[in-house]
């Protein structure tokens, strides 16, 4: 079932609406068209129903803060480093809006954008275009992201982007998810599972260096499932103030489960994800009053590979004029 109602308005006067898909099991998913962003996720469990991901009850939250919460970001989720993209012999100066770097899509990213919304009966389907020049960006850019919840309890998340010329894009999910409930403080003691080999080291900026490196041996080993906690035990100089890094995947599923019995299994058709502990998420009041902290929430954000010192943009990432391209991600939340 699909329901629509008002959010609130923009303080330039432009109303959001929330979309809330829900299924028979009591699941139920609220998205806004403001960023596309994933305003809540509610499980039932033992009677009560737990919201599982961080966010605001008003637009004004969304506009003021920082962090991203459960908004799509893009054009190019992660960072573009000195906000320069090179495309073949072309350079494209970006916005810089972190540090000298280009961050999410820059300045007014896709997190920013009120996307217009056509509803199904389970599925909302967001769609938008970003103009040629947008934050600095080449070529006119359509966009569409949609939501679906099925009845088996699997929430995807399906990006299609097209242009009318060659550009980047590389959209993601940024949803903060807390498997014991927004409300419960730190996530450091869930334990999580990811299927790859190697991942991308960083400099203090957290632009990659020099190519990816092996799991083995470090904390980011999560071939075997382990809690945020033992990992981060094991002393490590690319651990700064928790998780921030990307993974290269390999064929399997990303699975992340809190204490108290709810879990999420996360396939995707994406090359890589980026594993973000919330190490900025700096204290502020979200949903119902309550206080979000660092490391109160994991990002999962499943992604193409990154844009390294080289500047060179892997091959998923790159749109040729009125080429289609697009990636799938699968949520299938487990409760009991
Ligand atoms: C990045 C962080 C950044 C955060 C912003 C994450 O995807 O990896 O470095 O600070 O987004 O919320």
């Amino acid at each position: 079932m699909t329901e629509k109602s008002l959010f609130g308005t923009t303080a330039d006067g432009r109303q959001v609406f929330a979309y809330r898909l829900s299924n028979r099991n009591g699941v139920s998913a609220t998205i806004l068209d403001y960023g596309c962003t994933l305003q809540s996720v509610c499980i039932p469990l033992h009677g009560k129903t737990v919201d599982v991901c961080l966010g605001y009850d008003t637009v004004r939250e969304y506009e003021q803060n920082d962090g991203y919460l459960g908004a799509i970001v893009g054009r190019y989720a992660g960072r573009i480093p000195k906000a320069t993209l090179k495309l073949g012999e072309q350079v494209y100066p970006l916005c810089q809006n972190d540090g000298e770097n280009h961050l999410h899509g820059g300045r007014i990213g896709f997190d920013k954008a009120i996307f217009d919304a056509e509803l199904s009966e389970h599925a909302v389907c967001l769609s938008h275009v970003s103009p040629d020049g947008d934050e600095g960006y080449p070529a006119a850019l359509s966009v569409r992201i949609v939501y679906t919840l099925t009845d088996d309890d699997v929430l995807t998340i399906r990006c299609e982007g097209v242009s009318n010329g060659t550009t980047v894009w590389n959209p993601t999910s940024h949803a903060y998810w807390n498997l014991n409930g927004h409300d419960s403080g730190s996530a450091l003691d869930h334990t999580l599972c990811i299927p790859a080999e190697r991942y991308v080291p960083t400099d203090d900026a957290l632009i990659p260096l020099a190519g990816e490196a092996p799991v083995s041996d470090t904390p980011f080993d999560f071939r075997i499932p382990k809690t945020f906690r033992n990992a981060l035990k094991t002393p490590c100089a690319q651990i700064r103030n928790g998780f921030d890094h990307s993974f290269v995947l390999s064929p399997g599923t990303i699975g992340l489960a809190g204490t108290r019995g709810i879990r999420i299994q996360i396939t995707t058709d994406c090359k890589a994800v980026q594993l973000y502990t919330a190490n900025f998420l700096s204290e502020r009041i979200g949903k119902g009053g309550v206080r979000y902290a660092p490391h109160h929430a994991v990002c999962l954000e499943t992604q193409s590979r990154q844009i390294g010192r080289d500047l060179i943009v892997p091959e998923e990432s790159l749109l040729s004029a009125n080429e289609m391209k697009s990636h799938t991600t699968a949520f299938r939340f487990l409760y009991r």
